[in-house]
């Protein structure tokens, strides 16, 4: 049992703080934000993350995890968990690391010698190092080690418990094996049950985070490019990811083409990477990266397109139904959400827009006041002109066609994320289009 603290309690922290108390830790969550710390002490979870409430009821439960906004707290703890955000800097692509800093500067009076400080906020590479050098000031028998976090949005309890990888940037020699051996203290059940384990120095594991998304958003970017073609092409791009997927160099996973990605880390995590690499002077290295964000911008633009051509050239005064607002099923994080982005488009272009989702409206409501908002997705189709499925949420996937039918104005399917049947939607007499499909 590791006495720990976890500094950051959003959907990392949070579920990070529950795992490693469900796993037998002691774990004090620490965040500046008193509402949100409020909720998880008694139990709420303040986001919708599947599984996680559970664990969050169990762990409290137990006596080993608790939460609270001071910082004195973490005195006395061995290990001190980094997982604040790291978002999009207003009007550039570099990532702000407010957060990062504040919450090193606010832990480090708190500290003794042996006590070791992990990173697992997504940072631009050679952070870990400025930060050693902060904690080394601070409390010379303290230790640094950076252990990126991979979970998933909608899986992250069960990423968290059961990652497909462990990476421990560990510090130089002879500090590296004392921090080696409280993390695989932390991490005993995971590393028991067969967990690949990768050690490295600082900036390759820091790095190792921001590659792995960038091949994640270059895989969806690539498929959406073949979107494009299919389109000028009257081809069928599901098809083809379905046939190249079985080549198992390629894959099939994250090669569903629609409306590309969104979220609080593809997106900015790539532009992040590019400026990074721009201040190294490896700008030409990651020039490809531009053209990733572009292709995925790009499927917005054609969604609202589409929705135009549908609609017989203008969508002034028609109404939309949307069909999900997070940036993913299974989450209620709204953040880039292509969902959301082309929504306003369209009300901005002149369209009456009605937005659904099962968990998200809530933060929709917030981020976007002048969208009108439903319940359910009978609520949102109600006289709709057009209905558009941007998520797919597998409530939309199951939607009868003929029930849709008989609240709409106009039997048209505009599928975003090509989660529909269309053999389905068209025998029950609705036009379907979809991205990249004829
Ligand atoms: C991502 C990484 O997957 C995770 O390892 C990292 O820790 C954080 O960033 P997440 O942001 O939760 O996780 O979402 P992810 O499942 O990667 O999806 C990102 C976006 O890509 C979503 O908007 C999703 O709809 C979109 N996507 C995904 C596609 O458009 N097509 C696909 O085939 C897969």
């Amino acid at each position: 049992m590791t006495r720990m603290t976890v500094i950051g309690c959003g959907y990392l922290g949070a579920v990070h703080a529950a795992c490693m108390a469900q796993s037998g830790h002691d774990v004090v969550g620490i965040d500046v934000d008193r509402p949100k710390v409020e909720s998880l002490a008694s139990g709420r979870p303040p986001f919708f993350e599947p599984g996680f409430e559970t664990v969050l009821a169990d762990a409290i439960a137990s006596g080993r995890l608790r939460f609270t906004t001071d910082f004195a707290a973490a005195h006395g703890n061995q290990v001190h968990f980094v997982c604040v955000g790291t978002p999009q800097r207003a009007g550039e692509n570099a990532a702000d690391m407010t957060y990062v800093d504040a919450a090193v500067n606010a832990l480090t009076p708190h500290l003794s010698p042996g006590d070791l400080v992990v990173g697992k906020s997504t940072v631009p590479v050679g952070t870990a190092g400025r930060l050693a050098g902060i904690l080394r000031a601070a409390e010379p028998g303290a230790m640094l080690a950076w252990n990126p976090e991979f979970l998933r949005e909608g899986f992250a309890v069960q990423d968290t418990l059961a990652p497909d990888r462990l990476v421990y940037g560990l510090p130089a020699a002879p500090a590296d094996a004392a921090a080696k051996a409280l993390l695989d203290e932390v991490y005993a059940l995971p590393l028991s049950a067969g967990t690949p384990l990768v050690t490295t120095d600082y900036a390759t594991a820091e790095l190792v985070k921001v590659a792995a998304n960038s091949f994640l958003a270059t895989k969806i970017s690539f498929i959406n490019a073949m979107a494009e073609v299919c389109e000028a092409t009257g081809a069928d791009v599901s098809q083809l990811a379905d046939a190249i997927g079985y080549d198992a160099r390629i894959g099939r996973r994250f090669l569903n083409a629609g409306l590309g990605f969104g979220g609080g880390c593809l997106p900015k995590d790539i532009r992040a990477f590019m400026a990074r690499a721009g201040e190294l002077g490896a700008d030409q290295a990651l020039a490809f990266l531009r053209e990733i964000d572009s292709i995925n911008l790009r499927r917005r633009v054609r969604m609202v397109d589409l929705a135009r051509e549908v609609c017989n050239g203008s969508i002034v005064g028609r109404r939309i139904a949307v069909l999900g607002a997070a940036f993913k099923p299974n989450s209620d994080d709204i953040r880039d959400s292509p969902a959301l982005d082309v929504a306003t488009q369209l009300q901005l272009q002149g369209a009456t827009v009605v937005v659904t989702d099962p968990e998200a409206v809530t933060n929709a409501r917030r981020a976007s006041p002048g969208l009108h908002y439903a319940d359910t997705a009978m609520e949102a189709a109600q006289d709709a002109d057009l209905v558009m499925v941007l998520t797919e949420w597998d409530d939309y996937r199951s939607l009868d066609p003929d029930e849709l039918a008989s609240v709409v104005a106009g039997k048209h399917m505009l599928d975003g994320r090509n989660t529909l049947d269309p053999v389905r939607w068209r025998a029950a007499g609705w036009t379907y289009r979809a991205l990249g499909r004829p």
